[in-house]
């Protein structure tokens, strides 16, 4: 070979080389390239994977997802703090680990459906930190590539707060049911006992030496007047009772009382207050108020045969919406007074049914059952309502839970501030009831009172009556009536024409006497059943 020959040889070798190197370097850029890709693709994964995270653990639901093996691979913060675990725990745990055996076994079909390619949902309760709480679960299959499930995701939310604000809707509803029923019942039995009593005490006032009138008159009109103060309570508990509410200094009236709850219990129960130390008002009628906190101091020394301790506290409060709606209140402040024993306590069956009338659990004679039901036939009629909160061997606290009010000076009903005028014996009444039974015991009262009577079984008789008769100084008429026209439309007409007649209504139906007496201040009230002695005081008072 010559010498030229090899040396153009060596250049293109040369050539080659320079040109493989170029080619290496070309391609290691390319890697490189390709690397920074990949890592700002892997940072990109991690970033995102992070958010997710976050979103999944801040939103208020349980996530999971669990295999076809049933072992967990994934689980946000609420899904492992519902079962009180780690996260650690749950992630590569089977199931029923993380659930509990019990836990399991109530859900297991449900997981097998999911795992069979169907969407379930189902409710279920378990106890959490001993206490019960619900959750609504949907389980939604993760299919593979072939249609097969390979694994379940699991939404989870916690409805426990849904579940008791139903409840506490239809625990009231069932009570309005009650109230309306027992007050309807109420109405007619007063009527009843105005026709027993009346009767009976006229023949009483007519045989007053006889012998069976005491043996056998007295009795009878005992049992009447007994039937006539369970129809008050009743009446309370389907807020039918005339109530005076005004401001009351919630505080006060509790360290007024403190003497008498005091007395009323053994030494073996210590008694105590907590006050709010500046004065908290109520629109309340301070009477009921009272009665209602010796109802609860009475069950709470029942329910402590062997001592304890019992506490009265007072103190500004809020009700959230959602837990006003469940009693059908409006949100915002109201008072609160907490009624606390450490008696025997209740369970939860028997706080269902506390405030139901007739319900009690104390033996035949000791107790009648009508307490709680009139505390709470006040509360609602004041606007507010009463709760009840207790654990067996725990004692109990009942919340009584009043609408605020700003204070006033104004401390006397203003009906009593403008009595009606006075209508002495002799004076001409115009009785108008429909119920022809109590007409004529009615009308025997006055008789007997020393007032001549005219009778109406109607408003439009009434009146047609007081344009004729121009004597008639008094107007004592039912309040409920038929034919269009009740007691007060039919007092404010004859007042229209006579604004001097003295009118008297005579109800049953306390509720709506309770009204008119509001709007007609200037008008007299007489609650049925009533005795002589009580109609002779409205029509003199
Ligand atoms: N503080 C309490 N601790 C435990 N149980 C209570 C308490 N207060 C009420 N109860 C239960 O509620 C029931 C009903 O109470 P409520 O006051 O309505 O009627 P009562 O006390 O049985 O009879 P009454 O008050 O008419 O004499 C009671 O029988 C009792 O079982
Ligand atoms: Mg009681």
């Amino acid at each position: 070979m010559s010498d030229r020959s090899s040396s153009a040889q060596q250049a293109r070798l040369l050539a080659q080389i320079a040109q493989l190197e170029e080619a290496l370097q070309q391609s290691r850029a390319a890697l490189e390239q390709a690397q920074d890709i990949n890592r700002s693709i892997s940072a990109a994964l991690i970033r995102s994977e992070e958010r997710l995270r976050l979103i999944t653990d801040t939103i208020p639901a349980q996530i999971s997802y669990f295999d076809k093996n049933q072992i967990y691979r994934y689980a946000n913060k609420g899904y492992s703090n519902w079962f009180g675990l780690p996260e650690e725990a749950v992630i590569g745990a089977p199931i029923v680990q993380v659930i509990g055996e019990k836990g399991y076994n109530s859900v297991k079909h449900y997981i097998a459906r999911a795992l069979s390619g169907e969407t379930v949902t189902h409710e279920y309760t378990m106890r959490q930190k001993g206490k019960l709480v619900s959750a609504r679960s949907t389980m939604v299959p993760e299919l593979g590539p072939d249609g097969v499930p390979v694994g379940c995701f699991v939404f989870s939310f916690d409805i426990t707060e849904t579940r008791r604000m139903q409840a506490a809707l239809a625990q009231a509803q069932k009570m309005e049911a009650i109230g309306q029923l027992t007050g309807g019942v109420a109405h007619d039995f007063n009527n009843l006992l105005t026709i027993i009593s009346g009767n009976l005490s006229i023949l009483k006032e007519r045989h007053p030496h006889h012998r069976e009138t005491r043996e056998l008159l007295e009795p009878a009109l005992q049992a009447a007047r007994r039937g006539a103060e369970l129809i008050k309570s009743l009446l309370s508990f389907s807020r039918q009772q005339p109530l005076k509410p005004v401001a009351v200094d919630v505080g006060k009236l509790v360290a007024d009382l403190e003497t008498l709850i005091r007395r009323s219990l053994p030494a073996s129960i210590q008694f105590g207050t907590r006050l709010p130390s500046t004065p908290l008002h109520s629109r309340v009628d301070p009477g009921q108020l009272e009665s209602a906190l010796l109802n609860f101091a009475l069950n709470a020394r029942d329910a402590m045969p062997d001592g304890g301790r019992l506490v009265i506290r007072v103190r500004p409060g809020v009700l959230r919406k959602e837990q006003a709606e469940a009693h059908e209140l409006p949100g915002g402040p109201y008072v609160f007074i907490e009624v606390s024993d450490t008696g025997c306590g209740m369970d939860e069956a028997t706080q269902e049914k506390v405030f139901e009338p007739f319900f009690t659990t104390k033996a035949f004679g000791r107790g009648s059952g009508l307490g709680l039901s009139m505390v709470y036939g006040f509360a609602r009629q004041s606007g507010g309502c009463v709760t009840v909160n207790s654990k067996p061997g725990k004692g109990s606290t009942f919340t009584l839970i009043l609408p605020p009010a700003p204070p006033s000076h104004a401390t006397a009903d203003p009906v009593d501030e403008q009595a009606p005028a006075t209508a002495a014996p002799g004076a001409l009444v115009l009785l108008v009831e429909d119920e022809p039974d109590v007409r004529r015991v009615v009308r025997q009262q006055l008789l007997d009172l020393g007032y001549p009577v005219l009778e109406a079984e109607n408003g439009n008789q009434a009146l047609d009556i007081l344009t004729h008769v121009e004597d008639i100084t008094v107007l004592l008429t039912d309040v409920v009536m038929p034919g269009g026209m009740n007691g007060r439309e039919l007092a404010r007409r004859a007042r229209t024409n006579r604004p001097d007649l003295h009118v008297v209504l005579m109800s049953g139906y306390e509720e709506q006497a309770a009204l008119s007496q509001s709007e007609t201040p200037h008008l007299r009230l007489l609650g049925k059943p009533f005795s002589k002695r009580e109609l002779a005081r409205a029509l003199q008072s």
